[in-house]
């Protein structure tokens, strides 16, 4: 477990901004926090900065403005962008687990589906093989993989369930905060069905903060409790999923509901 009670504040982040090269606007202005237990999505259509800020909030971008701060299980606030490189990484390592839209993105793939699995075990220092392996097999079996397939590679597995097998890896540290970026793109309608199902329990057990971004409304009103709506880079509307969905207040996000009441 990770040892923050339910309710505790695990990420803010204040005044974010991202220009990339030719003054291109990633992101601005954007201020986030998350509690432990909740689950909050980032939506917006292609190109509105959902990537960008999620990199921000991840340490794989570093923001040109403002503040990203993760708390520590020693219960200490950190604003990861001031901090050594070492240390963030440390930090990062072992309270954040990222799932990359492509599964490619975020496995090893001449490695097997076990070691993808323990491999952040083995770099925080686990160094029985058998605890290993069956760690590997247990994690296998949560992502409903058989876990006969402990020695098979990424490569043989079919792309649900290689993005299972990243959930994995991305959660066998329990972290406290998990970043998603579009976890279920790309995939037929029923094995997202499948798989946000299987995240919606594990994110349970765990009471792990989770930052989901999408671009999918329906996905957003099933795993959020609440939501933020971003629009060219900046949030336009922020608030309870079911509130924003059910009363949309902005322009821009009462167009994207009925796009997708339309769908
Ligand atoms: N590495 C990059 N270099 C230049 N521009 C980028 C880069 N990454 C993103 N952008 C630009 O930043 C904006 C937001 O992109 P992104 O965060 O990927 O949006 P989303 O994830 O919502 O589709 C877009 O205009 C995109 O072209
Ligand atoms: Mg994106």
């Amino acid at each position: 477990m990770t040892g923050l009670a339910r309710n505790q504040l695990v990420l803010r982040a204040r005044s974010v901004a991202k220009c990339f090269g030719g003054g291109r606007l990633g992101c601005h202005d954007m201020s986030l926090e998350i509690a432990s237990g909740e689950v909050v999505a980032i939506v917006g259509e292609s190109g509105s900065g959902k990537t960008t800020f999620l990199r921000c909030l991840g340490g794989h971008l570093r923001p040109d403005h403002g503040i990203v701060e993760l708390r520590s299980k020693d219960d200490t606030l950190h604003p990861i962008w001031s901090l050594q490189e070492e240390q963030r990484i440390r930090l990062l390592r072992s309270h954040v687990g990222f799932v990359h839209q492509r599964p490619r993105d975020g496995l090893r793939t001449n490695v097997s589906a076990g070691a993808n699995i323990v491999e952040p075990l083995a770099l925080s220092g686990l160094r029985d093989f058998s605890q290993m392996r069956r760690i590997a097999k247990e994690w296998l079996d949560c992502v409903e993989i058989h876990p006969g397939r402990v020695d098979d590679v990424p490569g043989s597995f079919s792309g649900g369930m290689q993005q299972r097998l990243q959930i994995a890896r991305s959660l066998v540290k329990r972290p406290s905060l998990l970043l998603m970026d579009e976890p279920t793109g790309g995939l037929d309608l029923s094995v997202q069905a499948r798989i946000l199902d299987l995240l919606r329990n594990l994110v349970r057990e765990l009471r792990a903060a989770v930052v989901l971004v999408t671009h999918d409304l329906g996905v957003a009103r099933m795993l959020a409790d609440r939501m933020y709506v971003l629009r060219s880079g900046m949030i336009v509307e922020h608030g309870l999923a079911d509130q924003v969905l059910d009363d949309p207040h902005h322009p821009y996000t009462q167009l994207l509901v009925s796009s997708m009441l339309r769908a």
